[in-house]
């Protein structure tokens, strides 16, 4: 069992195996022109196998691949193979833009992948092509629908943006409602590279919005494994709202976060980051499990993503920690 300096039992393990991205969301790249890390200075999927061998070893039971955009990267569906061919009862999934599935969806599905969590910020094109710069919706829709095709359990991730897709939150709503898919909305949080003109609704402002149209939805009890406070409504259907701005889920915070270049990072707020690349490359497996150990015990207490009149900015952004 993995347990953090504050006492946590940590058992989930994000992934990154790309940072980068077909998509230029406003709330998540820069606007400034950068570059991306060269793919010779990434993790192997072999050498990101046996980190996450030994980490289940040690006690993960969650494990979600995450990028950038993780099908950028050749070769997931076999990745994910081979972790599940290692522990076929692992909660292993993958969190995407969609925009590759509609070519990658089976492929995943026949590997083992059972669930999937897709970002879907509106149901307008034009809105669309302005959050993400790029005309996406017809493609990621289609990825959406061949998921559900392919027998994948969906979730989708909503970032309601002030004047560009907050008008959208009760369309997401219904979409996902008449498909049965669970849709979580997630405040934005500040982070040094988005636009200082991003502003995220809060979850008291969406859950006006929702009330307007369902006033009668409960809370349902935290599932501490999970970012997200749940909420139901009268016929069953939930829906999520993840609130970092609020919420305390810091004080059962249950993950570590492994970048594409073999960072573990402790939390979004991360900035005792130690590498595990040299000890998985070298097959020193053994001081990978002490630099995980290390890192647990620098585990923050306190979530403190990068707010830019915070004396602790986080200089990465979330493509590159894996969100
Ligand atoms: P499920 O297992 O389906 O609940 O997945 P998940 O919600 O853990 O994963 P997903 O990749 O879909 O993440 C949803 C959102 O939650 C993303 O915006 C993440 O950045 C955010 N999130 C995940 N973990 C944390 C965390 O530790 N702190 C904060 N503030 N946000 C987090
Ligand atoms: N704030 C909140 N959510 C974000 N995401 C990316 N950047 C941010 C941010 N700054 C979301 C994406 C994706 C998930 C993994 O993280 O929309 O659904
Ligand atoms: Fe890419 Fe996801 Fe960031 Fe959008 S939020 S730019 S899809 S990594």
């Amino acid at each position: 069992m993995l347990i953090d300096g504050f006492g946590r039992k940590v058992d989930y393990l994000r992934v990154s195996v790309t940072e980068r991205c077909n998509f230029r969301c406003q709330y998540c790249m820069p606007e400034k022109p950068f570059s991306w890390v060269p793919k010779e200075n990434l993790l192997s999927y072999e050498d990101l196998f046996k980190f996450i061998k030994v980490s289940i070893d040690e006690g993960i039971k969650k494990v979600r691949i995450t990028g950038g955009e993780p099908l950028l990267r050749e070769g997931l569906d076999i990745f994910i193979k081979m972790v599940f061919d290692y522990k076929n009862d692992i909660d292993l999934a993958l969190t995407t833009n969609g925009f590759l599935l509609p070519r990658v969806a089976k492929k995943l599905k026949d590997a083992g992948l059972k669930r999937i969590n897709i970002s879907l910020d509106t149901l307008d094109h034009a809105t669309a092509a302005k959050m993400a710069q790029k005309d996406v919706l017809e493609t990621v829709l289609e990825g959406i629908q061949a998921a559900d095709d392919a027998g994948l359990k969906i979730k989708i991730n909503c970032v309601p943006v002030k004047g560009i897709n907050d008008k959208d939150v009760l369309e997401v709503l219904e979409f996902c409602r008449k498909k049965g898919y669970v849709v979580r909305f997630i405040e934005f949080m500040e982070n040094y590279h988005a636009k200082d003109s991003i502003k995220g609704l809060n979850s008291d402002e969406l859950k006006a919005i929702i009330s307007s149209k369902y006033p009668d939805f409960e809370m349902v009890p935290r599932d501490t494994s999970s970012p997200a406070q749940y909420y139901r409504f009268e016929d069953g259907y939930e829906f999520g709202i993840i609130e970092p701005h609020k919420d305390d889920f810091c004080s059962a915070c249950n993950r570590i976060r492994l970048t594409a270049e073999g960072y573990l990072i402790p939390c979004l707020y991360f900035e005792d980051a130690m590498s595990i690349k040299d000890a998985v490359q070298n097959n020193r497996i053994d001081e990978a499990v002490d630099i995980l150990k290390k890192v647990l015990q620098n585990k923050p207490e306190k979530n403190k993503w990068s707010v830019k009149d915070d004396n602790e900015v986080s200089t990465r952004a979330f493509y590159q920690t894996g969100g």
